[in-house]
């Protein structure tokens, strides 16, 4: 695709991503690549520019990460942030040391010369910092750009070559003007042009998909989540019925899920669809079945199975599509995290399934620009902004063993959940919020009558990762009317709790 790109060489920073989102956002196409990339692999991008960020080691530390220096006389402009800027400095022929006051918090720069990383931006403005370090001895051909009253090189710059450092962070939301720092660099310094939105995206892709597949068949897994959601209508606006998509109806759904699903994609879009209604299957493996990894396993293999013997049906397909996005390709880098829950992905490789290439169309997207690309493809609201389902789907919301009934009950309150969070205007703002069929039965009391059935728990929370998250706090009102129409409206529940643990230590999901 035609664009300009901007290169974030991460040297273990955690704000990776929200520096790419931002950059992202001011219409410049950009990726995250370790640090371990070869300078080679980078100028194979032909990059605009490199930003160079750090996590919180120290230049001086014995395994600090270093990177090879010719980095710096490509002859493209290089922003060092953080960590970037101590590299920057040493590797030109400065000297940094630890700092004797540690500044670290919002604090204020002001400027000492006219810049074009700084322009627009009032000479004192509020930057996060993050540092116990220090600039000793510039680097040769670098002026002070700014200072912070303890520190008296805030940022660098050589003009001349176009390399920067900045030693707070411009990423940050609570950096007044980070953004606009970012920018300057982006289109004053690169001279990049803003030429990545998501019209342009999609009009790229289409044209890629059909260089790439010809005359060829290919075949989606369709889980009616957002990403095979939005992957599945690109594909079908770039070949239309060349597209097959089997869509696996594990009876794990949400309420009228799989009925919305089939209308949007055989419906609306009237694409060559599949619904395999299997609900049947998958509730007689599940039988008596109540420890979570077990489910987990089960529902697992039970969707590669039934997607095999569909695909079989169909004979030979030339490509097979994935869902995966952008933040899937950074984070697999990582894996150092220990595996709490085995996640499976509805969608997974298939084993016997005959194809010979994967497409992933969505591989270059973060999350906000999938659901953009959906609303362009004309997919409804409601999909697009679909939060986040497990792959086992219900089967991990009810805690024991799972029957029809059982699974009846949790949709139910799950509905009126969902319909009070949407009516109260929430549905945006809260990540993600589901019922739990908690196997505890308590005693209660309709119409003077005991009663001796299930407890319901509400769960609500949010997140930037997934990986913790805050217990959301959802107005009394709302959770009162949820409450009371669960009570009345589902049968077998006689009390309703709303779960108030963040993650860690509780998980978002009870199983
Ligand atoms: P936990 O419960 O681990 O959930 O805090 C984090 C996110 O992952 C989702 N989740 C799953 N997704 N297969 C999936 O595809 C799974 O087995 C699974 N378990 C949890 C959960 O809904 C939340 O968004």
């Amino acid at each position: 695709m035609n664009h300009d790109t901007v290169i974030i060489l991460d040297f273990g920073s955690s704000n990776n991503q929200l520096l790419a989102r931002k950059i992202r956002g001011a219409n410049v196409y950009c990726e995250v690549l370790p640090f371990t990339t070869s300078l080679e692999e980078i100028m194979s991008k032909n990059p605009k520019g490199i930003i160079l960020i750090g996590g919180s080691s120290s230049i001086s530390e014995e395994n600090a990460p270093k990177y090879n220096p010719d980095i710096f006389n490509q002859g493209i402009p290089v922003l060092g942030v953080g960590y970037g800027m101590q590299l920057m400095t040493v590797e030109l022929g400065g000297a940094v040391e630890q700092s004797k006051c540690v500044e670290s918090g919002k604090v204020e720069i002001a400027l000492e010369t006219d810049n074009e990383l700084f322009s627009k931006i009032t000479t004192e403005t509020n930057c996060w910092m993050d540092s116990t370090f220090q600039v000793s001895k510039m680097p040769s051909g670098f002026n002070v750009l700014a200072r912070t009253r303890n520190c008296a090189v805030a940022a660098i710059g050589n003009e001349e070559k176009n390399l920067y450092g900045v030693q707070f962070h411009p990423e940050v939301m609570k950096s007044q003007t980070g953004i606009e720092i970012v920018k300057n660099f982006l289109f004053n310094i690169c001279r990049c042009s803003a030429d990545w939105t998501m019209a342009s995206f999609i009009d790229a892709s289409i044209e890629d998909i059909r260089k790439r597949v010809g005359d060829k068949k290919v075949l989606c897994a369709l889980s009616g989540g957002v990403d095979s959601s939005v992957a599945a209508a690109l594909l079908y606006k770039a070949i239309g019925n060349q597209l097959i998509c089997i869509f696996v109806d594990h009876g794990l759904l949400r309420k009228n899920e799989g009925d919305q699903v089939e209308e949007v994609f055989a419906g609306q879009f009237g694409m060559n669809f599949t619904r395999v209604n299997a609900q049947e299957r998958f509730l007689n493996r599940l039988a008596n079945v109540s420890e979570p990894e077990e489910k987990r396993k089960i529902i697992g293999e039970e969707f590669i199975r039934v997607f095999e013997e569909e695909a079989k049906k169909i004979g030979k397909v030339d490509f097979l599509v994935q869902g995966t996005i952008y933040p899937d390709i950074i984070e697999s880098g990582v894996g150092n995290a220990k595996v709490i829950k085995s996640h499976h992905n509805v969608g997974g490789l298939p084993e016997h399934v005959d194809f010979e290439e994967i497409l992933e169309p969505l591989r270059d997207l973060f999350k906000d620009e999938v659901r953009s690309v959906g609303l362009g493809l004309g997919l409804p609201e409601y999909l697009v902004w679909r939060q986040p389902f497990p792959g086992p789907g219900l089967a991990i919301r009810i805690i024991g063993d799972i029957t029809f009934e059982k699974l009846e009950t949790l949709r139910e309150t799950d509905h009126i959940f969902r319909e009070e969070v949407e009516r109260a205007g929430l549905s945006k703002s809260i990540n993600q919020y589901f019922t739990v069929l908690t196997n505890i039965k308590s005693v209660g009391v309709t119409n003077n009558e005991r009663t001796y059935d299930y407890t319901v728990a509400l769960r609500a929370v949010n997140t930037k990762d997934f990986m913790s998250a805050e217990w959301t706090k959802i107005p009394y009102s709302v959770l009162e009317i949820t409450s009371s129409r669960i009570i009345n409206e589902v049968k077998n529940v006689n009390r309703v709790v709303y779960d108030i643990t963040s993650k860690p230590p509780a998980t978002i999901e009870w199983e």
